[in-house]
């Protein structure tokens, strides 16, 4: 566990998921795939969505949440990135944030503590971000920490009647 001091408010506490965490979890998860395109889910999915992830945590697959004051302010994970076991030294990794924490540092501040986790996992070699377009923030910080964009898929997605690319960003060990 460890604990952050943000510019201004109340101490933030970066810590493991648990299974206490995944209602506000899935509050924050549930509110992008309504109102954005971060994600490509389309109906919401609940806390079962997210224990998922929580129940095949180990290794490089990491859930990580922050709190502030009672409030849970985001999360940010790496999980696998294919089925296939060739595949197994590269995470995906995301990151969520409740609308009122964006933009004062909180995204960097959980993805230095995830990236630091995978960077010390025996069993990880590289991390995968897929970013829906457009989204700024989401890009800027994925340069911030080290990910370069490796290419994009035009038109992979379909979300409010519209056609949607995907920009691919990659983090090399060369890289951290
Ligand atoms: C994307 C997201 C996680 C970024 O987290 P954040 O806490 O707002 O970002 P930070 O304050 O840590 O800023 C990280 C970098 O992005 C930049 N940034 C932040 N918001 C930005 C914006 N709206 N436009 C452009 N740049 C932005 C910051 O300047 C910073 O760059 P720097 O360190 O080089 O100055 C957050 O906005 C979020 O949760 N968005 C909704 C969900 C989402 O899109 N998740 C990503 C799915 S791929």
């Amino acid at each position: 566990m460890s604990s952050i001091a943000p510019d201004s408010g109340p101490p933030t506490v970066v810590r493991d998921a648990t299974p206490a965490d995944l209602p506000a979890m899935a509050e924050i998860y549930d509110d992008q795939v309504r109102t954005s395109l971060a994600t490509f889910d389309t109906e919401p999915r609940g806390a079962a969505y997210l224990g998922e992830k929580l129940a095949t945590t180990g290794g490089g697959n990491i859930v990580l949440v922050a709190w502030a004051d009672g409030d849970l302010l985001g999360y940010a994970f790496s999980g696998p990135f294919r089925p296939r076991p060739a595949y197994d030294g590269t995470k995906e990794v995301s990151v969520y944030l409740a609308e009122g924490a964006r933009g004062r540092g909180l995204g960097r501040t959980l993805y230095a503590a995830l990236l630091a986790r995978l960077d010390a996992a025996a069993d990880v070699h590289t991390q995968v971000a897929v970013i829906a377009l457009p989204n700024d923030a989401s890009v800027a910080l994925h340069l911030a920490c080290g990910f370069e964009r490796v290419g994009v898929l035009r038109e992979v997605g379909h979300k409010f009647g519209r056609y949607v690319d995907t920009a691919w960003y990659q983090r090399m060990p060369s890289q951290n």
